[in-house]
């Protein structure tokens, strides 16, 4: 069993939503996924695991409340992968999920503001020996702008991380798709669904472990 989570210092980068895009992938390709939810103040995915299900939305994706990790592990069996979503605060459960996940995604915006903090919590974590390599940030939510694009993919790499070699980039039609329980390829404008195909493609790999 494999776990893949998300997590980050901040709320609205995209966690909860790439946690989807992710589950989507893998459950697209038969794999048995879950998606173990611990941010039980806006429970993102079980509520869409929720419309999903009320709009007859196929493959069923499960997602489930969780609020200890060791409960989490002591309950699920049986999965190919988990993917959990994390609350917009690194506390000690953050430091957990990654100790015990196979990749680490903290999604980031372009922005300084998102990527100082980003950067500031992928130091901390990879303080912890087991965690380092696994991390890896994803730009999220981008603007039409090449050069903030590369002006943010420099400083990641200056600061010797690794990201993610697709972006996921700001659409109105995602968000709307997610509101209907739908996530990233099930898109329908074919632009949207390309764009959408790469990143999850990105991520399934290196949730899998696949190599390349
Ligand atoms: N690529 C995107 N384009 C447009 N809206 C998006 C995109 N990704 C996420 N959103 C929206 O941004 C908001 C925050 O995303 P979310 O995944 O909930 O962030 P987090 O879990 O980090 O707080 C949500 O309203 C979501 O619908
Ligand atoms: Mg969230």
């Amino acid at each position: 069993m494999r776990i893949a989570s998300f997590v980050g210092q901040k709320g609205g980068v995209g966690k909860s939503t790439l946690a989807r895009v992710l589950a989507v992938a893998a459950a697209r390709q038969e794999y048995k996924v879950l998606i173990g939810d611990f941010d039980l103040e806006q429970l993102s995915c079980v509520e869409w695991s929720a419309s999903r299900l009320r709009n007859n939305i196929e493959p069923e994706i499960e997602a489930r409340a969780f609020k200890s990790l060791k409960k989490l592990l002591k309950t699920v069996v049986d999965y190919d992968l988990i993917v959990v979503d994390t609350r917009g605060l690194a506390d000690e459960l953050t430091q957990d999920i990654s100790q015990e996940s196979d990749v680490v995604f903290l999604p980031t915006s372009t922005s300084m503001d998102d990527l100082r903090p980003t950067l500031a919590l992928a130091r901390r974590l990879a303080k912890t020996k087991t965690v380092s390599n696994k991390i890896v940030i994803v730009l999220s939510k981008t603007g039409r702008s090449d050069r903030l694009l590369e002006q943010a993919e420099a400083t990641i790499a200056e600061a010797g991380f690794d990201m993610l070699n697709a972006v996921w980039p700001e659409r109105d039609g995602f968000q709307a798709d997610l509101d209907v329980g739908k996530a990233g390829s099930e898109a329908t404008n074919p632009y949207l669904k390309q764009a959408a195909v790469e990143v999850e493609s990105a991520m399934l790999t290196l949730a899998l472990g696949r190599k390349g």
